[in-house]
């Protein structure tokens, strides 16, 4: 859910109402964000334990120190992404924040906007999320979900057997696993990338404001 402005704020800049994530999604975000960092690094510890391709990752990359320590790391931050995971579902869900802010936009407005967004002419409007960007953090937030679902079904593949057979079983499901890792990789260097770009956007993800020198309604 976005916040509004107060009208001081507002009239003395000359802007429609330019709206910040509120704090909720901002304390959710980062603590996902830096668990799923954790999560990764953790990750690749463990693949290179037993690699499922014909590459393993570099050390310096890997978090944990040895398979041990990277399983240790990798379960801490599953828990505290699950536990921030949840409450940004709930949080979303109920205040409408998904209905209002993330649903996914027709297929006209995602061509228009892919086909703006490869010249480097999509704007963005502060408060409001582009289709692209609907549609990339919707589609983020299912892999999320889905690397979770096959991450516990490699986990526990006895108890939660149901889980690991909807996946077609455990080498398929650890195939699923390391896809869905990568997916999430890809996204993160589109996503770090665009807010790179549109630093005002960071700032607000940040602080829950604009920057003082945002005057205007939409940024390229
Ligand atoms: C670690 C580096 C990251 C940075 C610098 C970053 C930055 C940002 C920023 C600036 C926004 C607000 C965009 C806007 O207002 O236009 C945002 C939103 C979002 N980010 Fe990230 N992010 C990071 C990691 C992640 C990760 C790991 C995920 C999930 C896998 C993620 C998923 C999302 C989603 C779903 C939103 C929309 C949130 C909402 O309004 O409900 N981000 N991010």
């Amino acid at each position: 859910m976005f916040q509004s402005e107060s009208p001081d704020m507002l009239s003395s800049r000359r802007v429609r109402p330019g709206r910040t994530p509120s704090p909720v999604i901002r304390i959710t975000h980062w603590i996902g964000a830096a668990s799923m960092l954790v999560m990764i690094g953790s990750g690749w510890q463990i693949y290179n334990a037993s690699p499922i391709l014909p590459f393993e990752f570099p050390p310096w990359a890997t978090l944990g120190g040895w398979l041990g320590g990277g399983i240790a790391w990798h379960f801490a931050a599953m828990w505290v992404l699950m536990a921030a995971g949840v409450v940004y579902l709930g949080y979303g869900a109920l205040s409408g924040h998904f209905r209002r802010d993330l649903r996914p936009a027709g297929p006209r407005a995602v061509g228009r906007d892919v086909a703006q967004a490869l010249r480097f002419r999509l704007s963005h409007t502060a408060g409001h999320y582009n289709a692209v960007q609907r549609l990339l953090y919707t589609g983020v937030l299912i892999v999320a979900l889905l690397t979770v679902a096959s991450g516990l079904s490699i986990w526990k593949p006895v108890q939660l057997g149901w889980l690991t057979w909807l996946f077609g079983g455990y080498d398929i499901a650890r195939r699923i696993h390391f896809a869905m890792m990568t997916l999430i990789v890809a996204f993160l260097v589109i996503h770090i990338v665009l807010a790179l770009l549109v630093p005002q956007t960071l700032f607000g993800m940040i602080f829950g404001r604009r920057p003082p020198a945002a005057s205007q309604e939409t940024v390229r």
